[in-house]
This record gives C-alpha cells, sequence and structure tokens, in this order.
C-alpha cells in the first residue's frame, strides 16, 4: 500500500475515460487498410490453425472433471463472525447458474458471490475474514452484465474444460468480470493499491457477441499484490473499427498474470499500475495488443504478438509535453507479421528527463515493419525486418555502466545469462501446477487429516504427519481454507506437492518462536543436505503475536536445474488481520513516540533461502509485514516490526524470481549474499512507514555475518536520520545477479510523505540499492525505479546514481545499469 493522492487517480482516470469512451481515435480503419497492404505477403496459416486448435482442445474437453470440483469442501475462515455457516467454495451451479448457454447466469453468479456477509465494493474497505472460491464448471455461461468480484474472491473454473462466459450482445457494465466497480461519485472501491489476494483463472472470455463499435471489455482489474490472471482466453471482434478491449487496468500496485491469450480487438490489454510482471502472454490479431497508458515500471516476460498493427504501445506524450508511462522492461518475446513493434514517444528532449523508457533484450522478430518507432513523427529509430531476426538488446533511457547517466537510444550488449537459468535462449519459466490430470483420490486434506484449521488449536503435530506420509505416499497435500496454527518448526520434507485453498494460512504462535537471538524457522522446506523437488502454492504463512524468533520460511532444499523446485502464490503475511494480535488495537502507529511496543516484533526473516539450498522457482511472492489493518474499516495504519526480507544465501544458486516483492521490513528487503545465477524480475519493495522512529538499526540486533552494517555503508555521517533505513536491495559477494524490472521505495518518514513528494528537498532515505565492488561480478539491472532515495545505487560507500539526474514521472529510474566487472 502508500498513499494514492498524487499518482493513484488523478492521471489514470483522465486516461481511462479517454480509452473507455471511444474518444481517442486512433484513425483504426485506415490502419488496418495499410495494414492488410503490408501483410498481404506474409500469409501465414500458424495463427488460422492455432485458433483451430484452441477451439477444438476446448470441445474435446467439456466433460472432463477435475479434482477440485470433486473433493470434499471443508474450508474455512477462522476468524470469520461466524465460521460455522461462512461458505468459503460456492460452486455457482448451486446458485442455480445453468452454464447451458442460452440462460442468462448473471444474477446466478452474482448470488454465489454475494451470499452471507461479504466485502462489497463501496461498502467495505478491506477484510480477511470473507475469503470466497468461486468455482465454475465446464459450460457456457451468459452473462448480460458484469459480474462484480468482491474483495479476497477467487473466480475460478475447470482447467480441463474452461468454462466459457459469454457476454450477450446487449452486455452492459465495465467488464464481463470487473474486478473493482466504479461508486457513485467516479471512484474506484477498495482503493486500488489495497486490492490483494485475488485471483480469476481457468477461463474463456467471449464478448464476439458485443458489436465491434461498442468498447465491450473482458476484465477490469486494477489491482496490487498477491493478485493474478492465469490461463485465460479472451475472445473479441477483429472487425475493421472494432473498439473492444480484453483487459483494462487504469490503477493499483501489482501484480502479476500469466498464460493469457488474446484474439482481436482494439487493445488487447490496456495497462496502467505502478509495476506488474506480466509472462507469457499471446496477442493475435489486435490493432495494438498492449496499450500502455501510465506506469512507473513494467516487466513483460515472455510476450508474443502476431498480426497486430501494434505490439507495444507507449507513447504517452501528453500536450505539456510530459510522458505518462515511466518505463518498460520487455524481453524474451517475439513480434509476427506486426506493423510496428514498439511504438514510443521518448526522445532526447523528453520530459521527465526519463521518461518512456525502455529495455528490450532477447526479442525476435519476423516480418516487422519498424522494430521500435517513434510515435509522434512515425520515424524509425530501430528497423524491422521482412525476414527473421533478433534484438539482442535495444535501450531507450538513462545508462550507468557503472558510471552515468549516459542518455542512450541505441543497441547495447546484452546482459550475459547464466545457462543454468536457461530454457533456450530464454529464462527458465513454469506456470503454477493445477494438478488437472489427477482424480481426486490423489489429494490427502489436511482438515480431513486431523487437523482443525480454527486458529485455534495447535495443528503442529497434526499437519506435520500428513505431510510426512503424503509425501511418502506420492499424494499431494490439499490445504482447506483455514488457519492453522502451528508451536514448532514444520518440516516440507522432499517430494511434497501441497497446494492450498484460497491461501490457506499457517501461522506460528508460542514461546518456541520468542527469541530474537535465536530463530527459528516456522515452515522449513527440507533440511540442509535434502536433495529432490518440492511444489508448493497458493498459501501464506503469518505469525501470531510477539514472534521475533520467526523466520517464516526456510529453504533448505537442493534441486536440480533440469528439476527446480517451485513456490508459486506463497506469501507471508505479518500482523494487520483478525486473529493476528497484531492489528490496529495491539500495534497502531505512534509517531509522536519513540518507545518499540516489544509485542509488535514478528519475523525475525520472512524467508530464508539457506546455503545447501538451490534451483528454486519462485512466482507471485509477496511477503508483506503490514502497514496497516485490513479488517480496519479506516484501514488504519500499524507498526509491526519483522526484521528481514528476503535473505538468499544460495552457494549453487539458480533462483528464479518471477513478479516478486518485499516490504516494510527493518534492515533490508531484499538480500543477496555468497551467491550466484540469480533471475529476478520484477522486483518491488517498500521501506517501513516509521523509519527512522526507530532507526534500521532498532529493534532487532545486528547480524554482523549477514546484516549491512549502517555503521559501514552510510555514506553520509552515520548519524544522519535518514541514514540508517531498510535498503531495497543488497548484493554481497554474489555473481550473475540480473533484475529485470524494479521498483524500490520510500514513500515515508515517520509516517509522513512529505518527502517522497515531487520536488522535496529532503528525501526519505539515503540510499535504496548497495552492491559491494569487491566481490560482486555480473550485476546488472533493467528498469530500475526508486522512491524517495537520495542515492539511487550505493557501490559501497561510493553514491554511483542520484535520484535528481533521473527523474521520471514520480520515480527516478535508471534503464540499465552494470557494474562492468
Ligand atoms: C509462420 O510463423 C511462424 C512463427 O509464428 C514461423 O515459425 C513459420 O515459419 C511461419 N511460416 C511461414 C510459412 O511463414
Ligand atoms: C503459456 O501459456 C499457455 C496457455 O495460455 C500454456 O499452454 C503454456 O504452457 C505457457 N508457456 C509457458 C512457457 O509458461
Ligand atoms: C490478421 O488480423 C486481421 C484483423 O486485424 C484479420 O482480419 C486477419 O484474418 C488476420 N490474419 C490472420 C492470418 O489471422
Ligand atoms: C504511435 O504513437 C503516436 C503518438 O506518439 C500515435 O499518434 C500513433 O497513432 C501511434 N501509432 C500507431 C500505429 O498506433
Ligand atoms: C546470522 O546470520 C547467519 C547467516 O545468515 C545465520 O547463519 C545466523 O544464524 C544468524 N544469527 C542469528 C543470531 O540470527
Ligand atoms: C492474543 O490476544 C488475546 C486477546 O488480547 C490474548 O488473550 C492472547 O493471549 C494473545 N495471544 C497471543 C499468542 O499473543
Ligand atoms: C514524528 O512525527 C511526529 C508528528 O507526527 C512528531 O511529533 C515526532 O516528534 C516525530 N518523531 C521523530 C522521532 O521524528
Amino acid at each position: 500500500m502508500h498513499f494514492t493522492s498524487i499518482i493513484g487517480l488523478a492521471i489514470p482516470l483522465a486516461l481511462a475515460e479517454k480509452l473507455v469512451i471511444p474518444a481517442v481515435e486512433k484513425a483504426v480503419s485506415l490502419q488496418l487498410a495499410e495494414f492488410s497492404d503490408y501483410y498481404a505477403d506474409a500469409t501465414n496459416e500458424t495463427l488460422h490453425s492455432q485458433a483451430a486448435h484452441d477451439a477444438r482442445s476446448i470441445e474435446e474437453r467439456q466433460t472432463s472433471t477435475y479434482w477440485y470440483e470433486t473433493i470434499a469442501h471443508q474450508g474455512i475462515s477462522a476468524f470469520n463472525a461466524d465460521p460455522t455457516t461462512y461458505k468459503v467454495y460456492r460452486n455457482v451451479k448451486d446458485y442455480g447458474a445453468k452454464g447451458d448457454g442460452t440462460t442468462d447466469d448473471t444474477i446466478a453468479i452474482q448470488s454465489a458471490i454475494g451470499d452471507q456477509d461479504r466485502c462489497a465494493p463501496g461498502a467495505c474497505a478491506s477484510s480477511s475474514t470473507t475469503n470466497a472460491i468461486v468455482y465454475f464448471p465446464a459450460g457456457t455461461y451468459v452473462v448480460s452484465s458484469s459480474i462484480i468480484s468482491y474483495y479476497a474472491t477467487h473466480l475460478v473454473g475447470n482447467p480441463n474444460s474452461l468454462p466459457i462466459l459469454k457476454a450477450t450482445a446487449n452486455f452492459n457494465g465495465f467488464g464481463v468480470i470487473d474486478g473493482a466497480q466504479y461508486q457513485a461519485g467516479g471512484a474506484l472501491p477498495y482503493g486500488a493499491t489495497n486490492i490483494f489476494w485475488r485471483q480469476i483463472k481457468n477461463f474463456v472470455i467471449d464478448i464476439t457477441a458485443i458489436p465491434a463499435s461498442t468498447a465491450g471489455t473482458g476484465i477490469h482489474w486494477p489491482t496490487s499484490q498477491a493478485t493474478s490472471l492465469q490461463n485465460i482466453i479472451f475472445k473479441m471482434s477483429s472487425n475493421a473499427g472494432t473498439q473492444h478491449q480484453g483487459l483494462f487496468i487504469e490503477d493499483g500496485s501489482g501484480g502479476f498474470m500469466n498464460d493469457l491469450i488474446f484474439y482481436g480487438g482494439k487493445y488487447g490489454a490496456v495497462f496502467g499500475n505502478q509495476q506488474f510482471t506480466v509472462r507469457n502472454l499471446t496477442f493475435y490479431n489486435a490493432v495494438t495488443a498492449v496499450s500502455q497508458i501510465w506506469n512507473w515500471g513494467w516487466t513483460f516476460q515472455g510476450i508474443s504478438v502476431n498480426n497486430c498493427t501494434v505490439g507495444l504501445d507507449m507513447a504517452t506524450r501528453a500536450d505539456d509535453g510530459k510522458e505518462t508511462v515511466g518505463s518498460a522492461t520487455f524481453f524474451d518475446g517475439s513480434f509476427t507479421n506486426t506493423q510496428i513493434a514498439f511504438n514510443i514517444s521518448r526522445s532526447s528532449t523528453s520530459l521527465p528527463v526519463t521518461g518512456g523508457s525502455l529495455a528490450i533484450e532477447n526479442v525476435v522478430l519476423n516480418n516487422v515493419g519498424t522494430a521500435v518507432s517513434y510515435g509522434p513523427t512515425a520515424s524509425t529509430l530501430l528497423a524491422g525486418t521482412t525476414g527473421s531476426s533478433t534484438i539482442t538488446s535495444w535501450v531507450s533511457g538513462q545508462v550507468y555502466h557503472p558510471n552515468g547517466p549516459n542518455k542512450v537510444a541505441s543497441t547495447q550488449t546484452p546482459f550475459t545469462r547464466p545457462a543454468s537459468l536457461l530454457s533456450g535462449t530464454k529464462f527458465y519459466q513454469r506456470s503454477k501446477p493445477s494438478y488437472a490430470d489427477l482424480a481426486s483420490s490423489s489429494f490427502v486434506s489436511v482438515r480431513a487429516g486431523g487437523a482443525k484449521g480454527d486458529g485455534k488449536t495447535d495443528d503442529t503435530a497434526a499437519l506435520q504427519s500428513i505431510l510426512t506420509s503424503a509425501a511418502a505416499a506420492g499424494k499431494v497435500v490439499y490445504f482447506d481454507a483455514g488457519t492453522y496454527i502451528v508451536t514448532s518448526t514444520l518440516l516440507i520434507p522432499v517430494k511434497s506437492k501441497i497446494v492450498g485453498e484460497a491461501y490457506p494460512v499457517i501461522m506460528s504462535s508460542g514461546t518456541f518462536f520468542a527469541d530474537v537471538n535465536n530463530p527459528k524457522p516456522v515452515v522449513k522446506v527440507g533440511n540442509a543436505g535434502d536433495s529432490g523437488v518440492v511444489e508448493w502454492s497458493d498459501m501464506m504463512v503469518s505469525a501470531k503475536g510477539a514472534q521475533p524468533g520467526a523466520i517464516l520460511i526456510q529453504w533448505n532444499l537442493a534441486s536440480t536445474s533440469g528439476s527446480p523446485s517451485g513456490m508459486w502464490d506463497v506469501h507471508t503475511r505479518i500482523g494487520g488481520t483478525a486473529g493476528s494480535n497484531l492489528s490496529y488495537a495491539d500495534c497502531p502507529a505512534t509517531p509522536s513516540s519513540t518507545t518499540v511496543n516489544n509485542n509488535c516484533r514478528a519475523g525475525n526473516i520472512a524467508m530464508h533461502i539457506t546455503s545447501s539450498a538451490s534451483n528454486l522457482y519462485m512466482e507471485n511472492v509477496w511477503l508483506w509485514t503490514a502497514d496497516h489493518d485490513i479488517d480496519d474499516a479506516k484501514l488504519s495504519q500499524i507498526t509491526i516490526y519483522a526484521g528481514r526480507g528476503l535473505l538468499v544465501e544460495s552457494t549453487v544458486g539458480n533462483i528464479w524470481m518471477v513478479g516478486t516483492s518485499v516490504e516494510h521490513h527493518v534492515r533490508y528487503q531484499y538480500l543477496f549474499r555468497n551467491t550466484q545465477n540469480i533471475y529476478a524480475g520484477q522486483i518491488q519493495t517498500e521501506t517501513p512507514y516509521f523509519q527512522p522512529n526507530p532507526s534500521a538499526r532498532s529493534p532487532y540486533p545486528l547480524n554482523t555475518t549477514s546484516d549491512p552494517s549502517f555503521d559501514v555503508s552510510c555514506p553520509v555521517a552515520t548519524s544522519a536520520p535518514n541514514c540508517a533505513e531498510a535498503w531495497g536491495l543488497v548484493v554481497k559477494a554474489s555473481k550473475n545477479v540480473l533484475v529485470y524490472g524494479a521498483g524500490l521505495y520510500s514513500f515515508y518518514s515517520n509516517y509522513s510523505t512529505s518527502c517522497s513528494a515531487t520536488g522535496a528537498d529532503t528525501l526519505c532515505q539515503q540510499g535504496m540499492v548497495l552492491y559491494d565492488a569487491a566481490a560482486t561480478t555480473n550485476f546488472r539491472m533493467y528498469g530500475l525505479n526508486t522512491v524517495g532515495a537520495y542515492g539511487m545505487i550505493y557501490k559501497d560507500t561510493v553514491r554511483m546514481a542520484t535520484y535528481s539526474y533521473n527523474v521520471n514521472v514520480y520515480p527516478s529510474s535508471i534503464i540499465s545499469f552494470d557494474n562492468a566487472v
């Protein structure tokens, strides 16, 4: 979270209005006419056969079942006002939806979402006690107005036979699924930067019946961390003049999405959000595949654009001469039969100085008119090709090598990628498993096995017994929704496969985790020396009350680069929720006091990847220490002290971090030490809001082995008040650390945001990124964006980059940094 007042709503709403109400005329029909000439000599049956393949496989799978549909449903919400009657699982067919392709199912689906006392848009700020999964069996569900999603709601379809949401011709609403329905007065509900813990997966969204001249929209999705869209096919009109759009995001602090396919549309996707990671999106036959309307920084991994007029359009220079898009990092993608791959408006005179920055790496062109076009004059910055070629690396923005800034718009040497991180020429990718081919008999439920998940009972022994026996028997452990209290370390053994329902919580409690000088893991994955594979998805690890000795997740397991372990949508959440004993009533923000409340110390380290661990794929992981109370109507700010964020000390390395963020830990968010072969994109951090009251030296004692010492690395007088603040990223004695997009933010000083306001005289903190020159080799970053830090990057005590040379739309940006060793 952070404030939305400056950037959150003002800019995007203005843009949203322009785009939704089709007022931005781009002479679409003229473009299409020109384009069909261009396209005439490039007929390629691949696109047709891909579409036919998708259609056929949907037919073939209509009869398939899915284990989650047939398993016993006994998940609970432990801290709900009425946990015995509140239903987490809702099958839309139990609410009267027919899915028969003719009945209007809108009301039935909406009643499945809204049943019981849930957190509806406009009526509720947020909630940790009313999570729900709304499940759609195979079928075609006709809808005539938006399905309005609620807070903490997962809309899940059968992956073996994707349910089709079919909009009627006279469909009314902003999105077949509206993830945040506009309220009277024109405000988004919840606050887009506070929308957490929700998913939509396994659907076909078909808006082809809506007249092409209407701005029909597939999904409206302003969201933030720990949210995802996965495995969704958007079907839109590709008739001349189409106004359809698949996805529309105008606000928020995301976020992650993957495995999406878009057919047709004026825009496949319209994207505006502070930061996001999008992976494996494929576009066919859109006018513009992606319209980037504003951002601070986005990471586009593995995007494929086919038969479109424009691929990524980020040419947003406004009438006042300023860009509204901050930056984009685009890699491992392809453009085929497309007129313009990138349309940008950045030039050597752009304002702000780094506005509209772009990094491209390893992008394949097949029959592309212009690779990078300068929008205002439609002139060529990087040529296309009628055949096939690869953009190895091209950047526009400010470059540090490691000195700078150098303002460039040119080809550069690509980052050196260790082979162990690659599959072919691309970074290895692996989507969250759905276990779609397994029968329900392959799963063991932890509640059926004797764990309670009621937020009261000590479930340590029951869970350990189930985890141990399931791994031995080759079964998947199914965590029914609930909060599972553990009072000593839980071991996830080698070979475990674990999947949660609506983010069940493992919550540490008691004296075992109370010693700040002797921290213990709450969940450890393997013991040091163990090797093998673990897969873990859709869960959370948390802490109850004072737990200064809790390491929430400790990963010890060694895997191989041919068969990495995986962690998808597994999050830590420290405080800020009902039942945590770290709520507003327990730990209110107290800027006017200098006393540390030791009852609000919880979480020594959020996640530690230890020296013995290796080959771990992490996707959509949010390590969050709460800054506000989720269940408080005013979202009141709270002060929770968690020592450290993500510590990586794996000596072998090979760690993939796809769409991860780490927020509000005292000493650092990401720290890479004695490690190697790290791929990370995009990473996102926030400094605790209370610092420097107290500073990062307090209230966790210095670990002289692994903590950065502010006494050594503080670049100004060590007594300067904003010197000892949490680093966003520290790289020590490591090699091959490759960052593809980073948003590292410090919005507050002692709960005041004046230090991060545009043009502030005194920034919130001195430094954000720290690396040590002596031992770190091949440390590189594309798309670094910082907020509120005077020094963007330090090499030991030397400031390498100062924010004021690199000002962007709100953060400061460096499009490409390398430490040149
Ligand atoms: C069609 O495009 C695909 C890439 O999408 C390429 O592999 C194939 O060679 C192309 N075929 C023709 C006939 O151009
Ligand atoms: C990309 O997404 C498609 C489904 O849209 C999936 O079949 C494919 O495996 C994904 N590829 C990767 C590399 O994740
Ligand atoms: C290319 O896209 C246009 C619409 O923009 C569509 O009419 C045409 O059929 C597409 N071509 C192929 C080969 O899919
Ligand atoms: C590229 O961007 C410019 C704005 O700079 C816009 O006028 C133009 O229409 C865009 N090009 C295409 C083909 O959409
Ligand atoms: C200090 O950090 C090292 C390296 O991560 C770790 O092995 C040790 O247990 C930590 N000590 C304490 C007291 O936390
Ligand atoms: C949590 O708070 C409740 C109510 O204040 C108290 O009774 C309980 O002992 C606390 N538990 C822990 C583990 O802090
Ligand atoms: C923190 O801010 C409050 C005002 O909100 C002020 O009273 C207090 O003195 C400040 N404390 C420190 C240590 O700066």
